[in-house]
């Protein structure tokens, strides 16, 4: 059985990390199913793009489990940080936008598995925090990397230093969530956007989040030379030729091929 529950449904799969027990926290088993299911949804044609929960309405994640890594030495966990890592690196490289529907505690690694994502939903109810130090560990899973680019350096030192809890509404006045919004109208607002983004070029969507994603850790200089090479190839594809020629023809386009 695995601790991923997928559902596919107009071009928009969502994936539940369920957990329930444990609020959803993250072994091992839980990175390989995760990433199993993550690397599926990028191969099927039939998805475009993917919301990534958690099950239950009290947690995303709870964090790596804190029961598995009481056990661990240095070289143990080296390799389940390292893990967990290729597993955010797999959902921020995703050429198909993953979008995290954060419906409670997302903590430590909850956090660093939905900064991993290329959009944030939370519910009212939401609660962040890189909790780490109180367990005199650090995040581990790009916590010390992804937050102070998201939110600034100022605001990630203290995030992390003092291991406090962030509220929804504090977490979209930093910049750390997109959206918040009511419990139940979260699946709603995730698929919402998922709509919006699957009318456009799947090809111009992969290109885009790869510019941004390359663009971010470089000088603009390069981050330009890495835009204009992407931009360049569209041009002439089956997709830039159908989205150029819709506009002028005062049509919608089809990327897709669903109608
Ligand atoms: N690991 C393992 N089990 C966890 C867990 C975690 N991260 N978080 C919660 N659980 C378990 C609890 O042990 C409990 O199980 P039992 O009933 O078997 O004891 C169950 O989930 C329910 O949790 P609580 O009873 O604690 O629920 P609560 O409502 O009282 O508190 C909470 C909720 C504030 C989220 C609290 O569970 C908590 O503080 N959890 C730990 C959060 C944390 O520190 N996360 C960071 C982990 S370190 C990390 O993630 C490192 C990294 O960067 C990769």
């Amino acid at each position: 059985m695995s601790y991923i529950l997928t559902d596919i449904s107009k071009q928009i799969a969502v994936l539940t990390i369920s957990r329930p027990d444990a609020l959803n926290a993250i072994n091992n088993e839980v990175i390989k199913d995760l990433s199993t299911a993550i690397k599926s949804c990028i191969d099927n044609n039939n998805v475009g793009v993917i919301i990534l929960t958690g099950s239950g309405d009290k947690a995303f994640v709870a964090g790596a489990d804190i029961k598995r890594m009481q056990a661990l030495g240095p070289k143990d966990a080296y390799e389940f940080g390292k893990t967990g890592q290729q597993m955010t690196v797999l959902i921020e490289n995703s050429p198909k936008p993953i979008i995290a529907a954060v419906n409670g505690f997302a903590l430590g690694g909850g956090c660093e598995i939905s900064m991993a994502c290329h959009i944030r939903v939370a519910s009212e109810t939401a609660v962040f925090g890189q909790p780490e130090v109180l367990l005199g560990i650090l995040p581990g899973w790009g916590g010390t990397q992804r937050l102070p680019r998201l939110v600034g350096t100022g605001i990630a030192n203290e995030i992390i230093t003092t291991g406090r809890m962030i509220n929804a509404s504090e977490a979209k006045s930093i910049g750390l969530v997109n959206h918040v919004v009511p419990s139940n109208e979260l699946m709603n607002k995730c698929t919402e956007i998922g709509d919006q983004i699957l009318k456009n070029g799947p090809n111009a969507i992969a290109h885009s989040l790869e510019c941004i994603r390359r663009g971010i850790g470089t000088t603009i200089e390069a981050g330009l030379k890495i835009e204009v090479n992407k931009f360049s190839n569209l041009f002439g594809t089956d997709e830039a030729n159908e989205g150029l020629s819709a506009f002028v023809e005062k049509r919608k386009p089809n990327f897709r091929g669903t109608k």
